[in-house]
């Protein structure tokens, strides 16, 4: 049986997903789970990144476009995983005033949507560098922790 699941579009603000009326995909809890496992993704990328604006792995701009890319790609499948019948999962971190303020919760969402798309747009130039990275890599770290302080136990 379908059954009609309204999702976060924009939690991911850019890579927003467009499956308001998909299958019965996954139970709550397991996409839970999902959607820890996505988080868990993301935080590999932004850790490597981090440690080369930081210097403490030596700094590759390749790599970092690389890591950029893939954060996105896996940022892309959040939207799946936020669906109503998950609110209440008890091993789910995400607090229930993110489903009574869905604008404010989406706000975080495109606010880091909007600056992994500038750090994917920087990092693929020519010129890319350390000194350029600090602050689009920065920025990106900033819009984790300020949805997390908000909207995660
Ligand atoms: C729009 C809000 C939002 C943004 C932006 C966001 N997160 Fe989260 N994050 C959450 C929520 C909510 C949870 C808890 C999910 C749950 O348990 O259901 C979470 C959980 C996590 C977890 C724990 C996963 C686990 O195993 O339980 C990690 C790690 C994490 N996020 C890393 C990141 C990183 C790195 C970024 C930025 C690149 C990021 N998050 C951006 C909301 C956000």
């Amino acid at each position: 049986m379908l059954k009609k699941r309204l999702i976060l579009a924009a939690v991911t603000g850019l890579f927003a997903t467009t499956v308001a009326a998909q299958a019965n995909l996954f139970k709550p809890d397991d996409a839970v789970k999902y959607r820890q496992s996505i988080y868990q993704v993301m935080s590999a990328q932004t850790s490597v990144m981090g440690a080369m604006v930081k210097g403490e792995v030596d700094f590759d701009a390749a790599a970092l476009h690389q890591r950029a890319l893939n954060l996105g790609n896996a940022a892309s499948l959040l939207g799946d995983t936020y669906f109503p019948e998950t609110r209440g999962e008890s091993t789910s971190n995400l607090l229930d005033k993110a489903w009574d303020d869905m604008d404010g919760f989406q706000a975080k969402g495109q606010a880091f949507g909007s600056a992994l798309q500038d750090l994917i747009a920087v990092s693929g130039e020519a010129d890319f560098d350390a000194a350029k990275a600090r602050p689009v890599v920065t920025k990106v770290l900033q819009s984790c922790k300020s949805c997390h302080d908000d909207y995660r136990k």
